[in-house]
């Protein structure tokens, strides 16, 4: 068994509060395995943080008025509370602009071009006067060739969908200044030369068979056009500044860096406290193990640009062992988006629900193989089902019984039987299921589960009917209910890698928490004796009024 379970998610670029797609496709999922690893009693490391380097952050710097560095730290502490308030447990969300990852970055670039990986070129690239810089491709804008749109972009022509080079752009100007006064010039970068290790990654890549269709299909497929050798430089103040002379002026490619990000984040994690050595949990060979999420857009640089970096290094640095990639959260036709503020954003999400509304809904609609169309009455229907009248009803109906006719007690008296036995049998089969579920990534099908033991839970304790029998035979009456009430705080921890605030409340609710562990044989749960105090209600999951969604949907333009 291996020991160590290392869990990263994408780290989330610094420029803006993300939406939920950014939550749902990879921070939430990789907090609801971590979450689950720990119930399991694995040692598992958490490590994220703000992706800050890059146009992007400089540019939205630039809009904030604020120096770049100022502007990131802030947006970097908004991000961490956010994500603290919904209940993602990072053992470290740190920063890729980290003094760390300066360190690794620079050490990992020399170790490549020591072992002849890195390739200066000549590239030709747009230089605009007034703006006193390169321009990246898609800070070019013109007329489209193709359709005469007036907004298209160096890169790409939003209208017509057509792949541009900024060349064919009729009236160039630079989308900073808008200014026509561009130039042509030439520029040296560094290339980092990827398809001498296109075998090494080929070979490396046939042995990933338990990695999903969509990841392998996606890598495999890169791999067979042929990589390509990548420009790891740009001409730019903000970033990792190239370690060599005559190369002042320049950094790292944000892409080069971040990846790299994620080791220097375990190492900043293993510095804040005696005893923890980050290289434990990166080395290569058994021990431990690497489980990456991301979005689709960015199984290319996990799973072969960050490998081939790595591996053409010859560091001792452990490729990954299990890639978890998610497609898209979409609305109506179209892709959230954070550069259009489209979308619903996590800071207006939590003012509107609290966090494990959200989680529930986006886990247990994870837009695992193919994407997930959110649409608010979508979201009304599926919390008002599973949490409203699902949990929420039943932890309150078996709660207020206890606390009415049992004097607010867990009741102690009458024997488990047949009824109970047969119960723990049934319970055994979904929380099998239920971890293998959480196990191998499935977070639908994990819901799917949960949903299922509640549902138990709610049969047994209607067939029992307590409060006819509690006439004529308390013992039988008293043994259901404290049986229900065992199950549920069972189904608590279950769902606790999901709905982490509400299993704790339940579980206060229910006469204190037990020790966090993921809870294996039903039977011991259900023969928990009882005595301690319930205080309904507890768990209060209102039902979403009928014109929440309509709400929803045009404050948000969904
Ligand atoms: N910031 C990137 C995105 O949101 C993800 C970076 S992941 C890392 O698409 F590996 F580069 F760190
Ligand atoms: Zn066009």
């Amino acid at each position: 068994m291996t020991d160590r379970i290392l869990v990263t998610s994408a780290l989330p670029y610094v420029n803006g509060i993300k939406h939920i797609g950014t939550l749902a496709g990879s921070i939430l999922p990789a907090d609801v395995y971590a979450r689950f690893q720990r119930l399991l009693r694995r040692d598992v490391l958490f490590v994220c943080g703000t992706d800050e380097h890059g146009t992007p952050a400089e540019l939205a710097a630039l809009e904030a008025g604020l120096p770049v560095a100022e502007y990131c730290a802030r947006q970097h502490a908004a991000q961490a509370e956010i994500y603290r308030r919904l209940g993602i447990s990072f053992d470290h969300f740190g920063r890729s602009s980290s003094p760390a990852n300066h360190a690794l970055t620079r050490h990992l670039f020399l170790c490549l071009e020591a072992e002849g990986f890195i390739e200066e070129r000549v590239l030709q690239q747009v230089w605009s006067h007034a703006d006193r810089r390169f321009l990246p491709d898609r800070y070019i804008v013109g007329t489209c060739p193709h359709c005469g749109d007036r907004a298209a972009r160096g890169d790409q022509c939003d209208s017509c969908g057509r792949l541009l080079d900024p060349v064919e752009l009729v009236a160039p100007r630079s989308a900073l200044s808008g200014s026509a006064a561009l130039e042509t010039r030439e520029t040296r970068h560094l290339f980092l030369l990827q398809s001498k290790l296109a075998d090494r990654l080929r070979l490396w890549l046939e042995g990933r068979h338990d990695w999903d269709p969509l990841v392998l299909s996606l890598a495999r497929g890169l791999l067979d056009q042929g990589l390509r050798d990548r420009c790891i430089t740009r001409d730019l103040a903000w970033g990792v500044p190239v370690p060599k002379s005559g190369w002042e002026g320049k950094v790292f490619y944000v892409w080069f860096d971040a990846p790299i990000a994620y080791v220097a984040l375990t190492q900043e994690w293993a510095e804040a406290a005696p005893g923890r050595d980050w290289h434990e949990w990166w080395r290569r060979g058994p021990g431990t193990r690497l489980v990456q999420f991301l979005g689709k857009d960015n199984v290319a640089f996990h799973a072969l640009m960050f490998p081939a970096t790595i591996l053409g290094s010859g560091a001792d640095i452990r490729l990954v062992d299990r890639i978890k990639g998610f497609s898209w959260l979409t609305w109506g036709g179209g892709k959230f988006s954070t550069s259009r503020q489209r979308g619903i954003f996590l800071d207006a999400a939590l003012d509107e629900l609290p966090a494990d509304w959200w989680r529930w809904w986006l886990t247990a609609n994870a837009p695992e193989a193919s994407d997930t169309r959110f649409t608010p009455a979508g979201f009304a229907d599926g919390c008002n089902a599973d949490l409203a009248d699902g949990l929420g009803n039943l932890v309150s109906r078996v709660l207020s019984f206890a606390a009415t006719r049992f004097d607010g007690r867990v009741p102690d008296m009458g024997q488990a039987g047949e009824a109970e036995a047969r119960l723990a049998i049934e319970a055994d089969a979904i929380i099998g299921a239920c971890a293998g579920h959480f196990t191998a990534i499935r977070p639908r099908r994990a819901c799917e589960s949960l949903r299922a033991l509640w549902s138990l839970c709610d049969r047994y304790f209607a067939a029992q009917e307590p409060w006819r029998t509690i006439a004529t035979d308390r013992d039988r009456a008293a043994c259901a209910t404290r049986t229900a009430i065992n199950l549920l705080r069972l189904s608590a921890v279950a769902a606790s890698p999901v709905l982490p605030h509400t299993s704790r409340r339940i579980a206060e609710a229910l006469g204190g928490a037990r020790p966090a562990i993921w809870p294996a044989r039903a039977e011991e749960w259900l023969r928990e004796p009882g005595g301690p105090a319930v205080c309904p209600p507890g768990v209060a999951f209102p039902r979403l009024p009928p014109d929440w969604a309509a709400s929803v949907a045009s404050r948000y333009h969904l």
